[in-house]
């Protein structure tokens, strides 16, 4: 089922998906996942990701929290890039680089929907130069339930080329509450990561996971790993980079004994950017619990970041005429 829950005065809108398992509640800002609901191994509704208490907050604060990233998702080195010998110059809102889509990307627009056939069917049109960005690119994001997954289908055209790298940014806790993330244990299905320097940009240069603290190919307590002295750890304060897939279904598995549920993540997408939220910093959350650094993960499924500036063949590239498509599905279920 899904139905409006509430339209407030400022144009959020709150939609909610449910079935016997799970209830999402989904707004029209950013097409934002404020709660994704399962429950526990006692029978008790849990809700998985980070959020705020007011939608409003959503609009004060970085973060992304459970918001679609993009036009391009991560960082662009300084903001440049060269597509068809032109230059273009984006917004430089992390250090030296541009991230998720500039100062007003995806996650600050005001999509519409429609509800049909059980979806919920997000649009945006995203005019030409936006932050920055070539093209009117029009994009659709389809949210809908099936049994106990959540699936996210994204598509977009473009009428000029340009470069489009879209994802959830929902930040997982399992347990939830905003606990420290190290007890849960994850399991990702990939040899090998990119490098990040030490502004968290990708450089292009890959490395294979075998005896470093990014080996998760078996199931691992995150904590065996995170702290460990290790120069990619130390550039973003953690884990924060792209996680490239060697299998085409249920990549990763994340998995809290507590509560006994676990995430299984499932994409066409090549990679993850897998962030254990370094960054927030104890701004609070729902029922006002302190979002520490460390307290949710996030795992974004998308192409490789800032291969615009390194590879000729960039995935990312977007051709007037063609379609990007999409689709990454969230199960939650209780281990059994
Ligand atoms: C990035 C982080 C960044 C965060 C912002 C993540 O996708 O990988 O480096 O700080 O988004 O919330």
């Amino acid at each position: 089922m899904i139905e409006v829950i509430e339209k407030r005065n400022n144009g959020i809108e709150i939609i909610r998906l449910s079935n016997n398992c799970l209830v999402v509640d989904v707004m029209n800002l950013g097409c934002t996942i404020l709660k994704f609901k399962t429950k526990d191994k006692d029978g008790i509704m849990q809700d998985v990701v980070l959020g705020y208490e007011h939608p409003e907050e959503y609009l004060q604060y970085d973060g992304y929290l459970g918001a679609i990233v993009g036009r391009v998702a991560n960082r662009i080195k300084c903001g440049k890039f060269v597509l068809n010998d032109v230059e273009y110059n984006l917004p430089i809102n992390n250090g030296p680089n541009s991230l998720h889509g500039g100062n007003q990307g995806f996650d600050k627009r005001y999509f519409n929907y429609e509800i049909h056939n059980e979806q919920l069917i997000f649009h945006y049109l995203s005019k030409d130069m936006e932050e920055g960005y070539p093209g009117n690119v029009s994009l659709t994001v389809i949210y809908e339930l099936e049994d106990d997954k959540l699936i996210i289908s994204y598509s977009a055209t473009t009428d000029k080329d340009t470069i489009i790298n879209v994802s959830n940014h929902s930040y997982f806790n399992l347990d939830g509450l905003p606990t420290n993330i190290g007890e849960h244990e994850l399991r990702i299905d990939a040899d090998s990561i990119a490098k990040i320097d030490a502004d968290v940009l990708v450089t292009g240069e890959i490395l294979n996971v075998e005896n470093t603290p990014f080996d998760f190919r078996e199931s691992i307590q995150i904590k065996e790993h995170l702290y460990k002295e290790y120069e990619q750890l130390s550039y973003a304060l953690g884990i924060d980079h792209p996680f490239i897939f060697t299998s085409t279904e249920n990549q990763v598995t994340l998995y809290s004994s507590k509560t006994g549920i676990e995430l299984i993540i499932s994409t066409d997408l090549p990679q993850a950017q897998v962030y254990s939220a370094n960054y927030l910093d104890g701004r609070l959350g729902k029922n006002g619990l302190p979002m520490a650094e460390k307290s949710g993960l996030c795992i974004e499924t998308q192409m490789m970041p800032n291969d615009i500036n390194f590879n000729p063949n960039s995935k990312t590239i977007l051709r007037k005429g063609e379609r990007y498509e999409s689709k990454t599905s969230y199960q939650l279920r209780v281990r059994t």
